[in-house]
């Protein structure tokens, strides 16, 4: 009988004093074959990305990781991965360091309305499967430095009065939770989607949202099962992918 069982994410870790991104060394590994879980985490970047070409300001004192992953998903549900991360980050900031955070659609973390975490994902799909995706994720820990080209206001869980916890210690159960996440969008998307939608707070709000056909306002009304978002406008419904996004605000 064959022994299986479930390699964690996050060995190795790799750890980077500083680095342009993150991202680079994970998806280097990625398209040498290396197996999932790979991470690398960094003390600061010097080129750290954002979503939609963004800079990510990355000065000391805040958490900067990349985590190689090879979900068995089709290529139209990678975007549910961020969801994912979403929610594990989202999970750790909550159970580690004591405060409340809110999933802006597709996943942004917020405290009252102002960021704390960013999420970013950069994958390659070989014959309609996924090759790898390099799940990136930013908190801003002790510093909340401005983002680039955004008008979102920022914070920190120093600003915010959570609990000032290792980087390492947050990692691990960011990865821990992630895998939880992950295996359940793996055996059932309706019950993963179900999940993110009860932690959604864009869910229900009148917002605006900028996309590169132009700027609408509507009402959110559900988070579909790939993952894109239905915003009722006075014309109708409207679908959102999250990629086609630039900005989503109240
Ligand atoms: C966003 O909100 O625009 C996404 C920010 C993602 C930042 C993280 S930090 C670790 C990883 N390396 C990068 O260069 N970007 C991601």
């Amino acid at each position: 009988e064959m022994l299986l069982w479930d390699c964690p994410l996050g060995h190795p870790i790799l750890h980077f004093e500083r680095i342009e991104s993150t991202q680079n060394p994970v998806k280097d590994l990625a398209q040498k074959g290396h197996p999932e879980g790979v991470t690398a985490v960094a003390d600061r970047q010097t080129m750290g990305r954002g979503r939609r070409d963004r800079r990510w300001e990355s000065p000391e004192g805040g958490l900067y990781a990349s985590v190689l992953l090879r979900p068995p998903i089709l290529p139209g549900h990678v975007q549910m991965v961020n969801l994912a991360c979403a929610m594990a980050m989202g999970d750790a900031i909550e159970a580690r360091c004591g405060i409340k955070v809110d999933i802006k659609w597709p996943n942004d973390l917020l405290v009252g309305g102002r960021k704390l975490c960013g999420m970013l994902s950069e994958g390659a799909v070989e014959a309609d499967r996924v090759h790898h995706i390099v799940a990136g994720i930013g908190v801003n820990i002790k510093g909340s430095p401005t983002i680039q080209d955004s008008p979102q206001d920022v914070t920190s869980i120093a600003e915010e009065g959570g609990t000032l916890v290792a980087r390492h210690d947050l990692l691990a159960f960011f990865l821990r939770s992630l895998k939880h996440h992950i295996g359940i969008l793996c055996e059932d998307r309706k019950a993963f989607i179900n999940s993110y939608r009860g932690r959604c707070s864009t869910l229900g709000r009148r917002i605006v949202v900028s996309s590169d056909s132009g700027t609408l306002e509507g009402v959110a009304e559900d988070v579909e099962d790939e993952g894109s978002l239905l915003i009722r406008t006075s014309t109708g419904l409207l679908r959102f992918s999250a990629g086609d996004v630039r900005h989503v605000r109240p």
